[in-house]
């Protein structure tokens, strides 16, 4: 009987964990055991999140997404999370690791100590769902409040782009690399006390079109964002700026859009 090619890829992604181990295995790979203490929180059975650990036999090569991966797979299939892509672009991944936000596609086991064990749990600041799954609602509302989008009063010639010169492009570039993985916002000790506080990650968002030369609504974001709850409630700490997996510079994006606001343009 031939293979069809449905046969092949479902054949193939679901032995894909056991041959990966079985090749780790033949080239040498040493695997470590790691202990992992995960807060868990199931709403309909738990009043308050409860520490629960897990031992998991890992490579050096494995990151904390594979670690979950395991242990839903193959201990208890009730762990949630969320993740997509599993390589750094989607942003759905984004947990405390050890006390840092980072995402867990992203964090491999040979940078951890696994000496000691690994404490994941769910990013502060935005209310807790189920296990390391938070409400992004609050997260995406302020980021729509910024109007993220090219807001033009003119329409390009027909069959033109709008152009625009290499120096002006640059002076948005680092902001157009953001995920929305709110890693940033949800480090903030601001955010954490004031969930009103539009947060690091909507005035990157913000800043992309401020400062887009092909943009015309910049002082109606400026107006936004001038307000108590905008970017006068940055203190500066730079948690944004070190949480951030696309190294954006978060801080530095904060002060040029209150530059901005003082000099009411971009
Ligand atoms: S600025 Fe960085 S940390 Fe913040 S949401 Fe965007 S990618 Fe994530
Ligand atoms: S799963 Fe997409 S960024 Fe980690």
């Amino acid at each position: 009987m031939s293979t069809s090619v449905t046969d092949v890829i479902e054949r193939t992604d679901a032995d894909a964990p056991a041959r990966a181990e079985e090749a780790a295995n033949d080239t040498g790979i040493q695997s470590f055991l790691v202990t992992f203490i995960i807060r868990r929180f199931n709403p309909e059975v738990d009043e308050e999140p409860r520490w629960v650990d897990y031992d998991v036999e890992l490579y050096s090569t494995d990151r904390v997404l594979d670690a979950l991966h395991k242990i839903k797979w193959e201990v208890d299939g009730s762990l949630t999370f969320r993740r997509s892509c599993a390589h750094g672009i989607c942003g759905s991944d984004a947990m405390r690791i050890n006390g840092r936000n980072r995402l867990a596609c992203k964090t491999l086991i040979k940078d951890l100590d696994i000496s000691q064990p690994i404490y994941v749990e769910a990013i502060k600041g935005l209310p807790l769902e189920k296990d390391l799954v938070v409400d992004m609602e609050p997260f995406f509302a302020s980021y729509r409040e910024v109007q993220p989008f090219l807001i033009a009063n003119s329409k390009p010639e027909p069959g033109k782009e709008r152009i625009q010169s290499i120096v002006d492009r640059e002076v948005f570039d680092d902001t157009t690399k953001c995920i929305l993985c709110a890693a940033c916002t949800s480090s903030c000790p601001v955010f954490w006390t004031d969930g009103q506080y539009f947060g690091p990650a909507a005035i990157v968002n913000a800043h992309r079109f401020i400062f887009d030369s092909r943009d015309d609504a910049g002082d109606v974001r400026l107006d936004i964002l001038n307000d108590k709850e905008g970017v006068w409630r940055c203190r500066t700490t730079f948690n944004c700026t070190e949480a951030c997996p696309r190294g954006i510079e978060v801080t530095k994006a904060i002060a040029e859009v209150k530059q901005a606001v003082l000099r009411g343009r971009a």
